[in-house]
């Protein structure tokens, strides 16, 4: 039986934005990084919504997690196979564990008032 993507123990969710906005995502900052790769991975996980400029783009690429009973986490600079893994790794469980250690420096506090325009559902 596979498991429902991102459900935590509780039945709550874990919900995923991935800016793909004037930096995020583009060949012309991050040149060499599988993109689109990255969207599939993480969606194939879970629910996961590709939102328009979150105003953070200092921190490029920038993923959200947003657990269904915690604080959103903000992670930016996920621009390499082994970031985005380790973000795959940590929703199979709906983020219900510790944030591991290669993730934890990516950790940002968010400062911009941006809300991520014209969202679309993978
Ligand atoms: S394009 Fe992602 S924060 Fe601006």
């Amino acid at each position: 039986m596979s498991k429902a993507r991102g459900f935590l123990a509780s039945g709550a969710t874990v919900r995923i934005q991935i800016c793909r906005g004037c930096c995020c995502g583009t060949e012309r900052k991050h040149p060499g990084v599988d993109h689109d790769g990255q969207i599939a991975a993480i969606s194939a996980i879970a629910r996961t919504r590709i939102v328009d400029c979150v105003g953070e783009c200092a921190h490029s690429n920038v993923v959200i997690v947003r657990p269904g009973d915690g604080p959103s986490v903000w992670l930016g600079g996920i621009n390499n196979p082994a970031l985005t893994s380790a973000v795959c790794d940590w929703l199979v469980d709906g983020a219900s564990q510790p944030l591991p250690p290669v993730l934890q420096s990516r950790v940002f506090i968010r400062q911009s008032v941006a809300v991520g325009a014209g969202a679309e559902d993978v």
